[in-house]
């Protein structure tokens, strides 16, 4: 496992759509272990592929529910909506403020290809849209109703 740099806001990696996976194999256990290390080294709530530059459909999400890798995740269901701060480890030093919906059903596969469902509310649900996002290329801050800087004691 190695700790990875996570890229910025205008990396180009960011803005792409990233790939479907198709091999569940070593080198996406190696990637998943370094995302999970990462996550937890930026005391981050999730993190996808592309932010480690990475153009795979892969991400892990850390929240009170548990610990969750997501491979191929797609959003096959959502309800109601959510309006609450977000921040991102790709866009240092920020928050805003962005809607969601409140719940929200996926469709996943594990590391090794099976098939999984997962509901997320509240907290949860906010953390599977933003990191699916950027899946497509799409960041908070697109999506933002306001954006704002973190006083500098808080940036991290
Ligand atoms: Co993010």
């Amino acid at each position: 496992m190695s700790l990875r740099y996570v890229v910025q806001n205008g990396d180009a990696v960011l803005r792409e759509k990233c790939a479907e996976v198709t091999k569940f194999d070593k080198d996406l256990a190696a990637l998943l272990a370094d995302m999970k290390e990462t996550v937890r080294a930026e005391n981050g709530a999730g993190l996808a592929a592309p932010q480690i530059g990475v153009s795979l459909r892969v991400v892990v999400i850390d929240v009170a529910e548990g610990f969750f890798e997501l491979v191929n995740p797609v959003i096959i269901a959502q309800k109601g909506e959510q309006v609450g701060e977000e921040g991102c480890l790709s866009v240092k030093g920020k928050q805003g403020v962005v809607r969601r919906p409140e719940k929200v059903k996926a469709e996943y596969r594990d590391r090794f290809g099976k098939k999984h469902k997962l509901t997320a509310e509240g907290f949860f649900a906010r953390a599977v849209c933003h990191e699916l996002d950027h899946l497509d290329g799409v960041l908070y801050i697109d999506k933002a109703d306001t954006v704002y800087d973190l006083p500098a004691e808080d940036k991290n």
